[in-house]
């Protein structure tokens, strides 16, 4: 059995692709930052439909306790899979929200860095020697890397980051065959942004105008995305950032 750890898998995106894996027959150590009790759902949603997973708290922001979670994956791997090795990683973990530029402060410019940008990155590295030869990466970016939203100057210009980083890595990686790639999605109904579209619905409306099929996406819509990247048809390609938007601005340009 092959098996995939992703990171925010507690909600949104995270948590359809953590379903999507178990389906798929993938065992899932899917982690969550502030929410135990929705990812302990979710192990058991995959478990009764006869998939394999496991909770783990992660906090991204806090590069103090990786050796630590590192730790608790390899127990986990061998504790519930016989295994001391994982397949695949999905750093899928981020904060969102934006903030004006002329008010921007240093946290906020902190809290974006640490916990979609850094945290990312080393935990790749503490994780890296698990991963089995042959295995794969997927970042969750985003598309606002490549647009400009006004109050979103941080949060896209990091996600540009982990975009060119996944190229990198994908270098650094390919002597391994480990595949690294970006899947960036457009607006999408998860609970981002403290679920600023459940608290805001009118924002989804002319967000969906935008979109050349009339809508916004779902979780499962990327999470798919991320499971086929993941899959054996997807071996030749790699370095790559894909948009999975439905066509956002693509009428304006975008
Ligand atoms: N939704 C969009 O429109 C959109 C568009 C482009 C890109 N994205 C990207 O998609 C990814 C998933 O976001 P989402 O839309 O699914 O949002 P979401 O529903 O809010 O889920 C975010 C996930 O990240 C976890 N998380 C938050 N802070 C964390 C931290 N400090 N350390 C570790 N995990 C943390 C959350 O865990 P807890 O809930 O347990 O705290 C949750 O599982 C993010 O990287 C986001 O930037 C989203």
């Amino acid at each position: 059995m092959k098996i995939a750890i992703i990171t925010g898998g507690s909600n949104g995106i995270g948590k359809a692709t953590a379903i999507e894996l178990g389906k798929r027959g993938i065992g899932v150590i899917l982690t969550y930052n502030s929410y135990q009790d929705r990812a302990v759902q979710i192990v058991e949603e995959i478990e009764k439909a006869s998939g394999s997973a496991a909770a783990l708290k992660l906090d991204l922001s806090k590069l103090s306790t990786f050796d630590d979670f590192a730790k608790v994956v390899k127990e986990t791997l061998l504790n519930k899979w016989g295994r001391v090795s994982f397949d695949y990683l999905i750093n899928n973990g981020g904060v969102g929200g934006g903030m004006a530029f002329d008010e921007m402060t240093e946290d906020y410019f902190d809290k974006i860095l640490n916990t979609n940008f850094k945290g990312p990155v080393f935990l790749t590295q503490k994780l890296v020697n698990f991963i089995e030869d042959g295995g794969k990466i997927v970042n969750t970016s985003s598309s606002s890397s490549k647009q400009s939203f006004l109050g979103y100057s941080v949060y896209g210009s990091l996600k540009s980051a982990l975009s060119t980083w996944t190229r990198y890595l994908a270098n650094e990686l390919a002597s391994r065959k480990i595949n690294v790639n970006a899947v960036s999605p457009g607006p999408t109904h998860s609970n981002f942004g403290d679920g600023v579209f459940d608290k805001y619905p009118e924002f989804i409306d002319p967000l969906a105008k935008q979109t050349a099929f009339g809508r916004i996406g779902m979780p499962e819509d990327i999470a798919k995305v991320i499971v086929n990247v993941l899959s054996d048809d997807f071996g030749w390609m790699t370095a790559q950032d894909i948009e999975v938007s439905g066509g956002h601005l693509l009428n304006s340009g975008g």
